[in-house]
């Protein structure tokens, strides 16, 4: 590894000078020379930099941008395709974008603060974890490590440029803090534990059930972050809610849901403590993400009615069901058999509850409509504000703009 020590004896081997001959030019005297020249005053740069503000035009940059030369009207603000200033936060039509914003904001949370002792503890005792539970450990930092990543750059380089109002584009701003934190906590996690991050970073190209959620995300991001992709059409803007439902309904949606509830139910049983509460943050969070994009997507339908045609509710149902399916799949996968208090059959049920939920929430018909939740605790973790005990370390409080604090 470079340490300061190599590059300060690196530089002093550059710095040694040749010994001087009675020919040359003393080396002192040429430094100074130097710094006359590089201090002397520029009456050339000074002006030329004077003369540039002088000729700086307000009004340059704004060309693009209708009614910029009066104040954002509330009425101009629109999800996509609006030529109104996106720089001017206020006044605030999209209220429930900036509530998120400051919701999320509240709940700040950095994976550090969480104590992953008695994981690392048990982690390393070769009796203190089933084959079937270190499995479910390594799968699902396998699928979460890259996956966040996954939904991080979709935000940066494909929707951020869409979506038009600034509230939006706000709330969009932290949900990318929060995958980038999200990242860092699975990070954290396999650190911590000593794996090995070859094999848990490559699972989402290496192991099939996990490739196959990627593989089935990552076409619908690719189109958006195509330079030269633009919303404005019929065509190029239902490109823009495809992407959303991929991402809101099915990656964040379905897609986290058998890997939460399995570490979870680890931590129920005091399993995996650290782990489980570093989920437990990131679920809650989720839990935001997926609601306000579900309000992105019903709200650009209520602007748009044209794009949510017959065929595209068809494909919109076929996505989260695919999606579905794929879910299920990584459920037999990494539960061969019944562990913690569930098998790949209730998870298949919760799988189909949680599916009718993310269509009935942007207006489509349910599709399991015998589906029950078998598992109701989930609902309770994924409250936001409730005070409460949670495994072995406490919350005192949910709601914070600074750091949690523990007992
Ligand atoms: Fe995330
Ligand atoms: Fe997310």
């Amino acid at each position: 590894m470079l340490t300061w020590d190599d590059f300060n004896s690196e530089e002093k081997q550059k710095t040694v000078s040749p010994p001087v001959t009675k020919h040359e030019v003393k080396p002192e005297v040429r430094t100074n020379q130097v710094e006359e020249k590089n201090t002397a005053p520029s009456t050339n740069f000074i002006s030329d930099v004077s003369q540039a503000l002088d000729n700086l035009d307000i009004d340059a940059g704004m060309k693009d941008l209708e009614g910029a030369a009066g104040r954002v009207d509330v009425d101009q603000k629109q999800m996509i395709n609006c030529r109104a200033d996106v720089n001017q936060l206020v006044p605030f039509k999209y209220d429930w974008a900036w509530q998120k914003y400051l919701d999320g904001s509240a709940n700040h949370w950095m994976p550090q603060e969480i104590n992953m002792t008695a994981d690392v503890a048990l982690w390393k005792d070769p009796n203190g974890l089933t084959e079937d539970e270190r499995r479910i450990v390594m799968r699902n930092l396998g699928f979460f490590s890259t996956a966040d990543s996954l939904v991080a750059n979709n935000i940066v380089l494909s929707i951020y440029r869409h979506i038009t109002n600034p509230e939006c584009r706000q709330y969009l701003l932290r949900q990318a803090l929060e995958e980038a934190i999200h990242t860092h906590a699975y990070q954290y996690v396999i650190e911590s534990l000593g794996m090995d991050e070859g094999e848990i970073f490559n699972m989402y190209k290496e192991v099939p059930s996990v490739a196959r959620k990627a593989a089935w995300a990552l076409p619908f991001t690719q189109f958006l972050s195509d330079q030269n992709f633009k919303t404005g059409t019929i065509e190029d803007d239902k490109t823009l809610l495809r992407n959303l439902i991929a991402f809101y309904c099915v990656l964040e949606g379905i897609f986290f849901y058998c890997g939460f509830t399995q570490i979870l139910s680890m931590g129920n049983r005091n399993k995996m403590t650290g782990t489980a509460e570093q989920f437990q943050y990131i679920l809650r969070d989720e839990s935001m993400h997926v609601n306000f994009g579900i309000d992105m997507i019903n709200q650009i339908k209520l602007e748009n009615p044209q794009l949510w045609d017959e065929e595209m509710q068809t494909e919109a149902k076929n996505m989260i069901l695919q999606g579905t399916q794929l879910e299920i799949e990584y459920a037999e996968d990494t539960m061969p058999s019944g562990i913690l208090g569930m098998n790949a059959e209730s998870m298949a049920d919760y799988l189909k509850f949680i599916a009718n939920r993310r269509l009935t929430q942007i207006g489509l018909e349910e599709e399991f409509p015998n589906a029950t939740n078998p598992f109701p605790w989930m609902s309770e973790i994924m409250d936001l504000r409730k005070e409460k005990n949670f495994f072995e370390t406490r919350v005192i409080e949910y709601q914070t703009g600074g750091a949690l604090s523990w007992d």
